[in-house]
C-alpha cells in the first residue's frame, strides 16, 4: 500500500499515449552462461579488476532469465500499455555471426508472446551494450564487418519475433557505447582511444540506417528508430569560453548524432575538433544514416553544466542531486524536446527511459520513494508542457520497472520502481510504482470518459 501518496500531474494525455516501463538484458536477465549463450562484452569487462564499483557482475542480476512470467504480471499489475526491453545478441547468436542458439530465440518469443497474453506491447531494442564477445576480438564496432553483422541479427530477430512487436529499436545511445566505451573505457570493452571512439559512432548509426533499410525490405510492420540519451548542456557562466565549451560539448553528445541522422552530415565544428581522429566514411554512408525513421527515442535524466577550465562541480548549483550525483533538472526536458523540434525535422519522440537512483530503503515490506515519485511526476509533466508547446509525443517510459545492475555502478544504485532484495529475488513495488499505477489508471478513465 502507498501511505505517501503523491498528487497526480494535473496533465491529461492523449488516449493513444504509450504508456511503459523499460529495462535491458544485461540488467536484468542473469543465466549469463546458460542455455548455450555466449559471453558478452559486459561479462568480460566485470572480470578486470576495478571496472565495476561494487566488485559485481551480470551472473545472476535480477534472475528475470527464469522469473519471467512472475515479472510480466507484476509489469500488467502496473497498467502499463508497453514494455520495453532488449534481446542479448550473443543469447540468440553466441558468436555474433553465424549459428544461431534457438534456446535463447525460444525464450525472446516467450517475452513476447507473454506480453501480447497480457495486453502489453513489446518494445524492442536489439542493441543495448550486451554486445558479442567475439565480435569484439575481431575489432568490434571498430571494424567495419560488424556493420553487416548487426543487419543480420537485426533480420534474425524480425524473422522470429517481427510480427508480433510493436517497435524495433536498432541502437540505445549509441554515445555512451562510443565514448564510454571506447574512449573514457569506464564501460565495456574498456577502450580508451578517441580516433576508435569516433569510428565506432560512425559504424553505429551505419549500422542502424542499414539495418531499418533490411527491415523494410523485408516487410517489417513494427516502427523503427534509434534511442539516443540527450541532455541540455549550458555553460557555467556567459564568458565567451564557457560558451564554446557547451557548444561543442552538445556537438559531441547531440548534433554529432542528430546531424547524421536527420541532415545527412556530421557537425563541422565536432569533425575540426577530432582532426586525425574524425571517423572514415564510405560514399553513400551519410545518406543510408539519414534514412527517415518512425519515431526517435530518447533518454533524459539530468541537464550538463561545462566550464571551460573543468572547474564546474554538480555541487554548485544547490540543486538537488540523485544517487548518481545528476542535477534534478526537468525543465531541461521540456528545453530539450523544444530545440529537438526547432533544429530537426523530427518524427514522434518518445521518451524510452527517464528516472532517477535515490536511496530507498525496504522497511517492513515498503519504500516510502517520494523523492523518486516526485521525479517522475515533474519529468511528466515537461513531457506535457513541449506537447502543449507544439512537440508530437509518441510515448514515456519508466527507467526503470525495477532496481537492476547499473553498469559500472553494479548493484548499489537502484532505479527501480520495484525494489528487488538480491539475497531472496523478492519484488516489492515501491511507493513510486503505485503512484505510475493511479496516475495510469486515472489516465486511462480520463480517456474512457472522453470516448464516451
Ligand atoms: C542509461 C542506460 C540504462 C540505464 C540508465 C540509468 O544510460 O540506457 O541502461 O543504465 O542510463
Amino acid at each position: 500500500m502507498n501511505t505517501h501518496p503523491a498528487t497526480h500531474p494535473p496533465a491529461q494525455f492523449p488516449a493513444d499515449f504509450v504508456w511503459g516501463v523499460a529495462t535491458s538484458a544485461f540488467q536484468i536477465e542473469g543465466a549469463s552462461d546458460v542455455d548455450g549463450k555466449g559471453p558478452s562484452i559486459w561479462d568480460s569487462f566485470c572480470k578486470l579488476p576495478g571496472t565495476i564499483a561494487d566488485g559485481s557482475d551480470g551472473h545472476v542480476a535480477c534472475d528475470h532469465y527464469q522469473r519471467w512470467s512472475d515479472d510480466l504480471d507484476m509489469i500488467a499489475s502496473l497498467g502499463v500499455k508497453a514494455y520495453r526491453f532488449s534481446t542479448s545478441w550473443p543469447r540468440v547468436q553466441p558468436t555474433g555471426s553465424g549459428a544461431w542458439n534457438a534456446k535463447g530465440l525460444d525464450f525472446y518469443e516467450r517475452l513476447v508472446d507473454g506480453l501480447l497474453a497480457r495486453g502489453i506491447a513489446p518494445y524492442l531494442t536489439l542493441n543495448h551494450w550486451d554486445f558479442p564477445q567475439a565480435l569484439q576480438d575481431k575489432g568490434g564496432w571498430a571494424n567495419r564487418d560488424t556493420v553487416q553483422h548487426f543487419v543480420d541479427y537485426a533480420l534474425g530477430m524480425h524473422a522470429r519475433l517481427g510480427d508480433r512487436v510493436a517497435s524495433i529499436t536498432t541502437h540505445n545511445e549509441p554515445w555512451v557505447m562510443s565514448v564510454l566505451g571506447n574512449e573514457t573505457g569506464i564501460f565495456a570493452p574498456g577502450i580508451k582511444n578517441r580516433g576508435t571512439a569516433a569510428q565506432v559512432s560512425h559504424h553505429l548509426l551505419l549500422s542502424h540506417g542499414l539495418a531499418m533499410r533490411a527491415l523494410r525490405d523485408v516487410g517489417c510492420k513494427a516502427s523503427l528508430g534509434i534511442v539516443l540519451n540527450l541532455s541540455p548542456i549550458q555553460g557555467a557562466s556567459d564568458s565567451a569560453a564557457d560558451r564554446a565549451k557547451a557548444y561543442l560539448e552538445d556537438g559531441r553528445l547531440a548534433r554529432w548524432y542528430l546531424d547524421p541522422l536527420f541532415k545527412a552530415a556530421y557537425p563541422a565544428d565536432v569533425l575540426t575538433d577530432l582532426g586525425a581522429d574524425a571517423p572514415q566514411v564510405q560514399n553513400g554512408d551519410m545518406d543510408i544514416i539519414a534514412t527517415p525513421m518512425d519515431y526517435l527515442g530518447i533518454n533524459y535524466y539530468s541537464r550538463t553544466v561545462v566550464s571551460a577550465d573543468g572547474s564546474w562541480n554538480v555541487r554548485q548549483s544547490g540543486l538537488e542531486l540523485t544517487e548518481m550525483d545528476w542535477e534534478i533538472y526537468p525543465q531541461g526536458l521540456t528545453e530539450l524536446l523544444l530545440r529537438l523540434k526547432r533544429d530537426y525535422p523530427v518524427p514522434p519522440l518518445f521518451i524510452t527511459e527517464n528516472g532517477g537512483a535515490f536511496k530507498d530503503p525496504l522497511v517492513n515490506g515498503q519504500v516510502h520513494d517520494a523523492d523518486r515519485t516526485r521525479y517522475l511526476q515533474t519529468h511528466i509533466e515537461s513531457v506535457h508542457q513541449a506537447m502543449r508547446q507544439g512537440v508530437k509525443m509518441g510515448g514515456y517510459m519508466v527507467w526503470s520497472l525495477m532496481d537492476n545492475f547499473e553498469w559500472a555502478s553494479g548493484y548499489a544504485k537502484r532505479f527501480g520502481i520495484v525494489h528487488v532484495d538480491y539475497a531472496t529475488q523478492a519484488r516489492t513495488l515501491k511507493d513510486s510504482a503505485y503512484w505510475y499505477q493511479s496516475f495510469l489508471s486515472t489516465q486511462a478513465a480520463a480517456a474512457l470518459a472522453k470516448a464516451a
